[in-house]
């Protein structure tokens, strides 16, 4: 029995010191000194010894046990140190090499006109209203002036998504739905900036989706003085104390008269460059008063009321503004392009 009990501790002890890990090491210690293990079983066969006998072989079975737990300890020590040498060694940080840059974004050129925008006619005394882009035909032709079969509706080609439900090729459907909530009760006095889409070939000047301002006023004795004089105060605010704006006639549906602003050419004055395409002038946006037929469909007694709208493009201004060659440019985000305009 003690001659068995050397062996087992020998082998014990060799196996430890060739554990080559904690799992290892732990499955040993199941092995040996576990309630199955081969020392329980020495020591279940002491009933079998003499009363002599027994103390000693009991204190042999105890050293031994004590002798294989001392290793397993010492084992488990150095392996538990091993391990935290190894992960520190494979987690070491070199603190010397250089940082990654940090790409930071800026204001994108389109965002900041129209917030410049924005800022201009809220120190007017405007409010901003928003609307569907996805919008019914009736707000984006039909109370615009604009029923069906209308030939202007070809200025617009549309994606329509039913018979009776597009996406909006303009913002001036905010007018109307405006206008509707105030039923019938002036002063309305709004901007409205926004997405819209139209069925165009995308190239340097075209988008299918790009955004507009829209600016409608409406109240007892609105008259072309005030649209103008509006627009005159929007071109210095914008473009420079010094530009002077021209009204032109043109057509637009849903006002009468309608016209046309251009201001004269930020970059040469107006003696003509290739910004102005040496005529001196640059177009900004259209606008007129708003037409009676209008302001009766949306609730307005248009012998009462009058008002003016205009509607401007903000990726045509941003492009004067920073001479932007390309409406792509404003859409792709590049970072490298956006970055120009961080002081700007
Ligand atoms: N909605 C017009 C367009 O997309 C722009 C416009 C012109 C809006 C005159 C207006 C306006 O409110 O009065 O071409």
């Amino acid at each position: 029995m003690q001659e068995r009990l050397l062996e087992l501790k020998e082998e014990a002890l060799a196996k430890v010191e060739a554990a080559a890990n904690l799992k290892e090491l732990n499955d040993i210690r199941v092995a040996y000194l576990g309630k199955k293990g081969p020392i329980t079983e020495v020591l279940r066969g002491m009933g079998k010894l003499s009363a002599e006998e027994r103390p000693k072989m009991g204190a042999l079975v105890n050293e031994v046990r004590e002798q294989i737990t001392e290793k397993l300890t010492a084992k488990q020590e150095l392996l538990e140190k091993e391990e935290v040498e190894r992960k520190l060694a494979s987690e070491t940080i070199d603190v010397t090499l250089p940082g990654r840059p940090v790409n930071v974004g800026g204001p994108h050129p389109l965002t900041k006109v129209i917030e410049e925008i924005e800022d201009l006619f809220l120190g007017m005394g405007y409010s901003i209203a928003e609307g569907p882009e996805v919008e019914k035909d009736y707000y984006n032709f039909e109370a615009l002036n604009l029923p069906k079969d209308h030939p202007a509706r070809d200025m617009q080609d549309s994606f329509y998504i039913t018979e009776d439900i597009l996406l909006r090729t303009q913002t001036s459907p905010v007018q109307a739905r405006t206008m509707e909530k105030h039923e019938g009760k002036g002063p309305v006095k709004i901007i409205c900036p926004g997405k819209v889409y139209r069925r165009d070939n995308d190239d340097a000047t075209h988008s299918h989706q790009f955004t507009q301002i829209e600016g409608l006023v409406v109240d007892e004795n609105i008259r072309m003085s005030d649209l103008k004089g509006t627009l005159n105060t929007f071109a210095k605010k914008m473009f420079g104390d010094d530009r002077e704006i021209r009204l032109r006639p043109s057509f637009f549906p849903f006002t009468e008269p309608s016209v046309e602003m251009d201001i004269s050419c930020f970059k040469c004055g107006g003696d003509g460059c290739n910004v102005c395409k040496k005529t001196g002038w640059i177009e900004i946006l259209g606008a007129g008063m708003v037409h009676p037929n209008v302001l009766e469909m949306s609730g307005f007694d248009s012998k009462k009321y009058t008002g003016f709208a205009f509607g401007m493009g903000p990726e045509r201004i941003a492009m004067l503004k920073y001479g932007i060659d390309d409406i792509r440019h404003l859409y792709t985000n590049d970072n490298r392009f956006i970055k120009q305009f961080n002081r700007a």
